[in-house]
């Protein structure tokens, strides 16, 4: 595989995307978000799902009677989770937008970003950037909620994956290196996917950047935040040096 001919990350497995997301669980995921608000004593109404990929977070937060929309940079992404809304009914709205130059003229009681989604933003003038977006579409006792992956889990390699069974409808390989001194991560994967008697194969890079925790509070306390809550992810705990996932809760 040779970097020239990868698609760009999400672009080419986003019709798939679903199928290799069928074990994550979403409405889990939801729930604990919904436990972040009661432990800090607030309330949402209006929802922005950041990074929203084909929306399965943003289905389950509107059917659970929130309004929401959804902000995704990947077109492609975009297409698959207004498919969804259209089926459901649902009645999330989704634009294509880059989280660093997020402009909706409307501000959330919430916003919410899982799934390592904003490692995305390797530049940290745009990572910054994006938490500033974040600030300015919230309301003044809004919540931005997010997970990023840690440098621990570049290091031990938790991108190292596969699913190489032959009769997976979805089959992939994933080789991720991580360069201390850029502190990104690279990670070269390979799909095949069955489609009739036929099988298509493609490969994404993917690239994420790790963020110290020390440099993302400055960034939310620098973008006006008041108060940066971490956690280890999926308690309320908080985060230790082997934590691979770590939530962020950072109050306006
Ligand atoms: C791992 S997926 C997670 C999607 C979704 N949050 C979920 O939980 O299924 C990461 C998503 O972030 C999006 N993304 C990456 N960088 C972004 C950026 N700068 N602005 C907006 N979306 C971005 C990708 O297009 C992709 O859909």
């Amino acid at each position: 595989m040779t970097g020239s001919s990868a698609s760009e990350a999400f672009e080419a497995i986003a019709p798939y995307y679903d199928l290799l997301m069928q074990s994550i669980p979403y409405l889990w995921w939801m729930h604990y978000v919904e436990t972040l608000l009661e432990h800090f004593d607030r309330s949402a109404h209006k929802v922005l799902d950041l990074c929203c990929g084909t929306g399965n977070l943003s289905e389950l937060f509107a059917l659970s009677g929130y309004e929401v929309v959804g902000v995704d940079k990947s077109p492609a992404m975009i297409e698959q989770a207004r498919r969804k809304a259209e089926a459901s009914r649902s009645g999330v709205r989704y634009y294509v937008q880059d989280a660093a130059e997020l402009a909706l003229n409307e501000t959330f009681d919430l916003i919410v970003s899982l799934f390592d989604s904003l490692n995305y933003i390797t530049e940290p003038s745009r990572f910054a950037e994006a938490m500033r977006r974040a600030y300015q579409h919230l309301t003044s006792t809004g919540l931005f909620i997010f997970d990023l992956n840690t440098e621990y889990a570049f290091v031990h390699k938790l991108f190292d994956q596969s699913q190489l069974e032959p009769k997976a409808p979805l089959r992939y390989r994933w080789r991720s290196r991580y360069d201390k001194s850029t502190r990104l991560c690279t990670v070269e994967m390979e799909f095949w996917v069955r489609e009739g008697n036929t099988e298509r194969y493609f490969t994404e890079i993917h690239r994420q950047r790790a963020y110290s925790e020390a440099e993302v509070r400055q960034m939310l306390y620098a973008a006006g935040f008041a108060e940066v809550h971490t956690f280890d992810a999926y308690t309320l705990d908080p985060p230790t040096r082997r934590s691979d996932r770590v939530f962020y809760v950072a109050l306006r």
